[in-house]
Formats: structure tokens, sequence, C-alpha cells
């Protein structure tokens, strides 16, 4: 089979793709003809050193995959050949609290991604798919859609009447958007670009706010809720938003805390935070459970992930590139 590999950490031209011997399924494992993968910001984190824990070089990466079963190993009684899948980010924790194997199982970073023509994998590390999904579809739903999906549920799941506030028109907030819609909430987006607000409001925002023309945004966000605030920030910018986005939290409001995306890291005000009223979630990604919940939430809505861009296997460096460019809307896909 052919393979990419990221030989060292040190940037993208460090990826390589190789023949490699195929994998063959062992007892309980299937075997899965990859047909295509879906890009994450960590997938790029990882190879420029922005990634927050040490990553292992020479790993096949990508963590998110669709693909068909071509051949079971002995003793699966879960999966037939034929049978379409996607992969679930984290492959061992399939409910109640997170396993302690969760860093070492990490694709890309401590074990063996998907950007690959065929993978041998525990049957019990991925979930059927319906028809009415694409492979590129589905192949966005392990990372992206499944951590929009635990931000927008946990302890207070997000219903009709609540507000919702999405950073940025990446992958996870495209997806946070779209199912709160879903459910029937009000939401207000922040982007760099106009261009992409109009997007935005196309996907259903009923506000949206320029963060790069407004440093003080948070402000603006609260004021569009009459200064109550929002009941949830999908906080994907980290560092450098957490402070506009308890600006724009209401009383007993959440921030799902999510992701990394800003460079700059002045320090949290901890007045500021407890002056908020607001509780701080920590999201990573999901189990296996809310990954079959979510597969049932996008066949009942029908909801459709939105993919900026599909890329050939051959041009697997391109599609980083494109990532890297902040250009894109949505996912990112890669056709294997
Ligand atoms: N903890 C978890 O479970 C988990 C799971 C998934 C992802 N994550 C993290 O969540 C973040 C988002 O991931 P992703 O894959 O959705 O990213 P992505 O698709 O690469 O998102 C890129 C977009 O984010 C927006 N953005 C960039 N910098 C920003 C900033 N400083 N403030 C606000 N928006 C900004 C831009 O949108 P505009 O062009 O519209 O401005 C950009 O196009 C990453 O840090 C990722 O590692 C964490």
């Amino acid at each position: 089979m052919k393979a990419y590999r990221f030989d060292t950490l040190d940037g993208l031209d460090a990826l390589r793709l190789r023949e490699e011997a195929d994998p063959r399924p062992q007892r309980g494992e299937v075997l899965v003809r990859v047909r295509a993968v879906s890009l994450n910001f960590r997938d790029l984190a990882m190879p420029r050193g922005r990634y927050p824990r040490p990553c292992l070089p020479g790993l096949i990466p990508i963590s998110d995959a669709a693909g068909e079963v071509v051949e079971v190993g002995e003793g699966v009684a879960s999966f037939k050949v034929g049978d379409r899948v996607i992969g679930a980010f984290h492959p061992r924790w399939f409910g109640g609290d997170m396993p302690s194997t969760i860093q070492k199982d990490s694709y890309g970073a401590e074990s063996d991604g998907w950007l690959c023509e065929l993978k041998a994998i525990s049957q019990e590390a991925v979930v059927r798919i319906p028809d009415s999904l694409s492979f590129e579809e589905a192949a966005t739903l392990p990372c992206a859609g499944l951590t929009a999906w635990s931000a927008l549920t946990g302890p207070t799941p997000i219903r009709a009447g609540h507000s919702v506030l999405v950073l940025g028109s990446g992958g996870v907030s495209i997806f946070a958007l779209q199912l709160a819609r879903a459910v029937g909430a009000t939401v207000i987006a922040t982007t760099s670009s106009d261009a992409k607000g109009e997007q935005l409001r196309a996907m259903g925002a009923a506000e949206v706010v320029n963060y790069a023309k407004d440093p003080q945004w948070g402000r603006q966000v609260r004021a569009l809720t009459g200064g109550r605030g929002v009941d949830r920030v999908v906080e994907v910018g980290g560092p450098g938003t957490i402070a506009q986005s308890l600006r724009a939290v209401a009383l007993g409001g959440e921030i799902a805390s999510i992701g990394f995306l800003s460079t700059d890291n002045p320090g949290i005000d901890f007045f500021q935070l407890k002056g908020s009223g607001a509780s701080f979630r920590n999201i990573t990604v999901g189990d296996r459970s809310g990954l079959m919940e979510l597969i049932r939430v996008v066949t009942a809505t029908g909801l459709k992930p939105v993919i900026d861009r599909v890329f050939a296997f051959e041009d697997a460096r391109a599609a980083f590139d494109h990532l890297e460019s902040g250009t894109h809307m949505g996912k990112i896909v890669i056709r294997v």
C-alpha cells in the first residue's frame, strides 16, 4: 500500500509518500480500505511544532477517515466485508471517563494515523456510517463534527432558544453553527473576512462580527444579545481569544474550551474569569457513544458537512498548504 509519513516534525516538507507492506487484520480487527480523510488544525500543528504535547516523528498523519471494510480478522462479529465505516478519534474511549491510554492512542502524535490506503484496526475503533453520507462527508465527523457536538451538549445541552457563539469559519466552528441551528439555537459567528461573513449568514448565523476589524469583539457580541451574553461559546481561539469570549458569555453560560488557534498569549485575568459567572469546560473531542449519537443527529436532520475542497491522494501536501492558508471554510478532504 501507499502511505504518507512525517519523517521529522520540522515542517510540511518532511511529508513523504512511500510504498509499504499491506497490513493484515489480526484477531478482532478489520482491514479498512481508506476512501477519504479530512484534515484538522492539529494535523498542521504537529509538523509546525505548535501541538501542545510532544509528538513522535515517523508516523502516518491524520486522525479522521472513512473507508470500506475489505477483510475481517478472526472473531470479528460486528462488521462484514463491504461495510462502510469511520474511525473513532479516540479508538479506546467508549464512554464514561477518559481512559489513561488516550495520549498513546493519539493518531499522528503517538500512533499511526490514516493518510494511507489500508489500515488494520480493532473492530471497536470504527463505527458504521449511513448510506446518505459520502465517504468524503463521513470523514469530516470523527474530530471536528464530534468536537462541535460535545461542545453543544455535555451537562447543559444547548436547545431551542439558547444562543451560541462560534469563532471563525474553520471545521469545528462550521459544524457547531450547523448543529446549533439544527437544535433551534441562535448563532452569532465571528470571522476575519466580510466575504466569509456573508457565507456564514447564508448558513444560518443570525449575526456576524468581524474580529479583525474590532479587537473588542466580545463587547459587540454581548450587545447583540441585548447585554445578556451568549449561553455557550465554542472556544477554538484559546489564549488570544479567551478574554473576549469571557466578555461575550452570559452569567451561568459556558465556555466550551476547545482550541488554540491564536498565537498570542496575554494570560487570563482571574477576576474576569470569576466575574463572568460562566463555567469553563474542557473538550477532548468525545467518545465513541458521542460519535454514534452525532451520526444519528446528522442522519435525522439531513445535515451536510461543509466541504471546502477535496484533494487527490497524490496532492496531500497541497491540502496541508490549503489548511495553513486559512482561506477555507469548513473542512478540507483528501480522497484516497
Ligand atoms: N480540544 C479538542 O477536542 C479539539 C478538537 C478539534 C479541534 N481542536 C482545536 O480547535 C481549533 C480549531 O480547529 P479546526 O480544525 O476547526 O481549525 P481550522 O479549520 O484550521 O480553523 C481555521 C479558521 O479559524 C479561524 N481563526 C484562526 N485564528 C483565529 C483567531 N485568532 N480567532 C478566531 N478565529 C480564528 C479562521 O477563520 P476566519 O477565516 O473566518 O477568520 C480560520 O480560517 C484548533 O486549535 C484545534 O487544534 C480541539
